[in-house]
């Protein structure tokens, strides 16, 4: 199955995004054929900061190479590396009707929020479209927010292939519902907007604050506590195997020990889950050229598919070379 995702180079990852997407990505990249690039020209619609665009972009491919996505099996480059999907986002304008995109939410939301509403930003869907389509994605995983674009792009393509003969293969989008969502510190979702994350490529001492911020009940030390709505166990759970996970809840029933104690065995189970990811992000922030060619060499690749597709694109829409 040719699984499709596009990544946003926003910086800081969390331990939200490791348990709620990436961990998964990882996974499918052994039995699919995995797609995923990173979205620098959407980061475009928000981040204005050159230095900032740039160095995000390759953050997110060296925290994706740390994690664990192999370039050997998974096609990963840079979206501004292979320029057809700009062309293919122009003509896919000339069949997206505004009401289609007058509907986003997205757009809408993002608005509301106070970002401005330029022109990239309400047509960023039909750029969603094009990464898409561009590469005949039959599967594309996503979260809940993104179910909509996919929508939209099953939309134009369905247009565009009335006019022009199944042009396109429609796309599905993937949701993944046994995935749940990992709480912040406050026990709400963790996401960087509400400001409650756990980053996942942080110092020792700033996972330890980071930690010791979680919200738990006040209760005497010496009295035994509630693990089941404890924030702090709820984390723990995604780090412990099933023996550990019960060793802890015994430490919780017998009292002595304080929330504190608890936070920060949560803080050394963290440290060590990342432990080999951090080494080898470590190894790619001296060695950037590296990162460099791989992104360049996952371009080559997505090059070659986008360019066949775009000549058929052209052919069929009356571009005239
Ligand atoms: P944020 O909310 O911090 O801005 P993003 O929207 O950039 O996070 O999320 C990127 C990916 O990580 C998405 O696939 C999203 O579903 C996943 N993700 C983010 N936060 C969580 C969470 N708290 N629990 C599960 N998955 C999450
Ligand atoms: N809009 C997606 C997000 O905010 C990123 C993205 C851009 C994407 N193009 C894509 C995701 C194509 C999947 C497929 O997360």
């Amino acid at each position: 199955m040719r699984v499709f995702t596009g990544i946003q180079p926003s910086g800081t990852l969390h331990l939200g995004n490791y348990f709620g997407s990436i961990q998964q990505m990882v996974q499918l990249q052994n039995d699919n054929e995995l797609f995923m690039f990173i979205a620098d020209y959407h980061a475009l619609t928000s981040l204005k900061d050159p230095q900032a665009l740039k160095a995000n972009t390759l953050e997110a491919a060296i925290s994706y190479l740390s994690l664990g996505i192999d370039p050997q099996k998974t096609i990963m480059w840079a979206q501004s590396d292979v320029k057809e999907v700009l062309e293919l986002y122009w003509i896919l304008s000339a069949y997206t009707p505004m009401g289609l995109l007058e509907r986003a939410h997205s757009y809408k939301d993002k608005v509301a929020k106070g970002i401005a509403a330029n022109h990239a930003l309400f047509s960023y869907p039909v750029l969603m479209a094009a990464d898409i389509l561009l590469y005949d994605a039959e599967v594309v995983p996503v979260g809940k927010d993104q179910i909509q674009h996919v929508e939209i792009t099953r939309d134009i393509a369905i247009k565009f292939n009335n006019d022009h003969c199944e042009a396109f293969t429609l796309p599905n989008f993937k949701v993944d519902d046994n995935i749940a969502a990992v709480p912040g510190i406050d026990g709400a979702k963790m996401s960087k907007s509400y400001g409650n994350t756990i980053d996942i490529f942080t110092t020792e001492k700033a996972l330890k604050k980071q930690t010791g911020k979680i919200v738990t009940q006040s209760v005497p030390v010496e009295e035994p506590k509630e693990y089941e709505n404890c924030n702090v166990y709820n984390l723990s759970k995604l780090f412990l195997n099933n023996n550990e996970l019960i060793e802890l809840q015994e430490r919780y029933q017998r009292g002595g020990e304080g929330h504190g104690h608890f936070k920060l065995y949560l803080k050394e189970r963290i440290w060590d889950y990342f432990e080999a990811p951090r080494q080898k992000r470590a190894y790619y922030l001296e060695h950037q050229d590296e990162v460099k060619d791989i992104l360049l060499e996952g371009a080559k690749k997505a090059q070659e598919i986008a360019a066949v597709k775009m000549q058929k694109i052209r052919d069929a829409v009356g571009i005239y070379r």
